[in-house]
């Protein structure tokens, strides 16, 4: 069989890895791919994921017999439609479905139409009447949230009204998200520990992946600028029994049912970001694909064939299908550029000691001609371990993680901490 990948990050590289191990996969080609996945796959640097239409002309005469559009943009431009009407078999939600992610309006507004517990929240469609709004707020911090996709920096959380002024201001009036900020949802501000519920889905039934945690904070201790992630550990141990059997019956299914009702049933991987309020579990977001990083923490724990499952949601028999995982823990260690997330510079070389069993995924590198691996983003790595026990997969991560060497780089000393303090070392 002939894969395409569409993406470039360690979430992509993961999910290539896992595809490639199939005796059933012949090619692999991933467009634009990165530095890692050149080694599994045929990389097609010239076209940009995004590139709709250059992606359907380019795969035209390459016999694809499935595709895996992982990232949020495609997916929300369409490109499961457009390979779709091709004839090429795709994993991932077409478009209408993918507004789950790509229009925040539209989630919370589905969900406050189908009881799904979430923040309370209004929406503006221009800066005066969010201004007014926020001018008889009396409770903050409040959240202000761009309704598009803005690469991860669309949610400001405002400590004071001028704060939240601020970014309505930003967002409405200086256009800093361009057409994404053209509506804002303004909510209530949730505390309690946060969960990432990865999913697959064929539209009716919905099974969920091993739970996982997010660094989302560039240091130690939650601090600094927001991230795309700088790590994760699988499973959460905040993640109960009792608190996943609760998910499941007022989020997980009520959200799929509420798709299908509004004739836009889901396939694909849908990602439910959760806050564990006092008030219960409550959704923060939607993703409409794989979360990265907590997909290359999750996959190595997967004994099922990816590629079956793929399948299985494409063509509505994911009941049918039993999914398997392996028991243990995994954890991520995102290696990341002097300067990241604010401004670093690329290109230094990259050095892989002796990394025993854990998996390095690459998120931001570039092969070189003459095979040196070069860095190319601010998240550049992604190393991963699994063990018996958190404490033993943190350990093995961080390892290997000390065996791999660019100028520049850093990564959180503290990934899995508040886990393991939570109870998560069994
Ligand atoms: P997002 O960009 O949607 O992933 O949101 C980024 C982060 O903002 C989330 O992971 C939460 O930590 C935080 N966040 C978003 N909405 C809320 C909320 N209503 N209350 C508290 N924190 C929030
Ligand atoms: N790790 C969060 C995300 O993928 O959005």
């Amino acid at each position: 069989m002939t894969l395409l990948l569409i993406g470039s990050g360690g979430r992509e590289h993961a999910i290539c890895a896992a595809l490639a191990k199939k005796p059933a996969v012949t090619k692999l080609y991933a467009i634009p791919g990165n530095g890692g996945m050149a080694e599994i796959a045929e990389c097609v640097p010239g076209i940009k994921a995004t590139e709709i239409e250059k992606i359907c002309d380019w795969a035209a005469d390459k016999s694809i017999d499935f595709a895996v559009p992982a990232a949020d943009d495609p997916l929300c431009l369409g490109a499961v439609d457009a390979l779709e009407a091709m004839g090429i078999p795709c994993f991932g939600p077409d478009r209408a479905a993918a507004q789950i992610e790509g229009s925040k309006v539209f989630s919370k507004d589905l969900m406050r139409k189908y009881g799904i517990p979430t923040a309370d929240y209004e929406v503006f469609g221009g800066a005066r009447a969010a201004l007014a709004y926020l001018d008889a707020y009396e409770t903050y911090p409040v959240v202000v949230k761009a309704d598009g996709l803005a690469l991860g920096k669309g949610v400001i959380i405002a400590q004071s009204r001028e704060e939240a002024q601020a970014a309505v201001r930003e967002i409405m009036e200086q256009g800093k998200f361009g057409a994404s900020g053209s509506r804002v949802v303004i909510e209530e501000f949730l505390t309690g520990p946060e969960v990432s519920v990865l999913s697959f889905t064929d539209g009716r039934t919905v099974v969920p992946m091993v739970s996982s945690m997010d660094h989302k904070r560039a240091r130690d201790n939650d601090e600094g600028l927001n991230t795309g992630g700088m790590g994760v550990i699988a499973p959460n141990p905040f993640y109960t029994p009792e608190i996943a059997a609760r998910c499941m019956n007022e989020i997980f299914i009520p959200t799929i049912a509420a798709m299908q009702k509004e004739g836009k049933p889901f396939k694909g991987c849908l990602y439910f970001g959760l806050m564990l309020t006092p008030g219960g579990p409550k959704v923060i977001e939607y993703n409409c694909r794989f979360g990265d990083p907590e997909c290359q923490a999750i996959l190595p724990l997967l004994e099922t064939d990816l590629l079956e499952i793929f399948r299985a949601c494409r063509e509505e028999r994911l009941a049918g299908l039993e999914i398997q995982w392996k028991d243990g823990h995994a954890c991520c260690v995102v290696l990341a550029s002097g300067g990241y997330p604010e401004k670093y510079a690329a290109g230094f070389p990259i050095t892989f000691g002796e990394t025993g069993g854990a998996y390095v995924y690459h998120a931001g590198t570039k092969r070189l001609e003459d095979g040196t691996i070069v860095t190319a983003g601010g998240r550049v790595l992604n190393v991963v371990a699994l063990g018996e026990s958190l404490p033993e997969a943190v350990e093995r991560a961080y390892e290997a993680a000390g065996k791999i060497a660019f100028e520049g780089a850093f990564c959180r000393g503290d990934i899995g901490r508040r886990a393991m303090e939570a109870g998560g070392s069994g």
